[in-house]
């Protein structure tokens, strides 16, 4: 058997080329720990960010000078094969994802991660490569959709950005949620976000949302390519702009409106929340999943040996949907 796993290092921030393979000794499991080995791995914009040590607000949480965590990848999905003595939720040959949090190392052969973290077992019917970004786009947009913004059947959401990670699953999400869904997407998009579910679509490069009459319930901002000013008037009078990229601007509109009530900003770091939590939401996905109303959209799948050229592609801003490697 094997003893040495093989990771992808990020010894200094900057672009995807400080990305180095590395062989380690694969760990022994903690008593609550299990070994996996990795099948598939995620190379998310989130991945992208802590390699670039951006932005630089962050640096205090990801290491000042240097990534305090110094392997890259978080979400994952792969086979249990060794289990600590403590542990209870699964066993050797589970198939299971989920995400190696703040701990980073996902991006590997294998990782040793706790069982109370966010893990799953990977239903047989779900692949490895869609079950790897799970915890991106799906399980984001779910926290920002039903827990922060607490959408409801009927409510119109505008979703800015239908055609990324977080969009693809969002324009599903809300659709099954019985809302009235429309999204913004390029001309080439166009067709891919309605096959989604959403009933109106918005070609942001020929119109601007608050330039139209409509107004909406919720407007899930999933690029920050809007800003809670410009989006305010598009709001219902008791409206939410909901936003994953944290900004000054946005820190300074959450505080604002929290004073003043009505239409309100808000933001939240999704991974942060309690894991018990997560394991919660990814069980309402599986549920959808199992239902046929969301399905990950992959839009390339790379080598492991690849996971340069990954990041390249991932920060070109422009995928469609997720992008793994295996
Ligand atoms: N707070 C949290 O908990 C949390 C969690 C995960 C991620 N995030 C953050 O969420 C953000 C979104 O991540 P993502 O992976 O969903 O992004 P992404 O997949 O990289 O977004 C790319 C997509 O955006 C479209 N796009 C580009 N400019 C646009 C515009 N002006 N209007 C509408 N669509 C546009 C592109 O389509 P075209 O090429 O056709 O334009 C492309 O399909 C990232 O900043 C990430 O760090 C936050």
């Amino acid at each position: 058997m094997t003893t040495t796993l093989t990771a992808w290092s990020i010894k200094h921030y900057g672009a995807p080329e400080v990305l180095n393979p590395v062989t380690r000794p694969i760990p022994e499991p903690g008593p609550n720990q299990i070994l996996i080995r990795i099948h598939a791995s995620a190379v998310t914009r989130a991945d992208g960010m802590m390699r670039a040590g951006q932005p630089l607000f962050a640096r205090p949480f990801l290491g000042l000078r240097r990534p305090r965590q110094n392997l890259s990848g978080t979400g994952l999905s792969g086979e249990v094969i060794a289990a600590g003595h403590n542990v209870s939720r699964f066993a050797v040959g589970d198939a299971v994802f989920g995400e190696a949090g703040l701990k980073f190392g996902a991006n590997a052969s294998h990782i040793c991660l706790d069982e109370t973290g966010v893990l799953m077992k990977k239903p047989a019917t779900l692949s490895h490569e869609d079950a790897a970004v799970m915890c991106d786009g799906p399980l984001t947009s779910y926290h920002f959709l039903h827990e922060i913004a607490q959408i409801q059947p009927g409510q119109r959401i505008l979703i800015l950005g239908g055609s990324g990670s977080l969009g693809t699953a969002a324009v599903q999400i809300a659709t099954a949620a019985g809302a009235n869904v429309s999204a913004t997407c390029s001309t080439r998009n166009v067709r891919f976000v309605s096959e989604l579910g959403a009933e109106r679509v918005i070609d942001y490069t020929k119109e601007d949302f608050t330039a139209l009459p409509d107004r909406y319930n919720v407007i899930y901002d999933t690029l920050g390519v809007s800003s809670f000013a410009r989006a305010k008037a598009r709001l219902t009078d008791d409206g939410r702009y909901i936003c994953p990229v944290l900004t000054l601007p946005l820190l300074g509109a959450m505080l604002r409106s929290r004073m003043t009530g009505g239409r309100r900003a808000m933001f939240t770091a999704a991974g942060l929340q309690p894991p018990e939590i997560l394991r919660a939401h990814l069980t309402q996905l599986l549920a959808m999943m199992e239902a046929g109303t969301l399905s990950p959209v992959l839009d390339r799948v790379y080598p492991f040996a690849d996971l340069v050229e990954a990041h390249r592609h991932m920060e070109t801003g422009h995928k469609r949907g997720n992008v793994v490697i295996v």
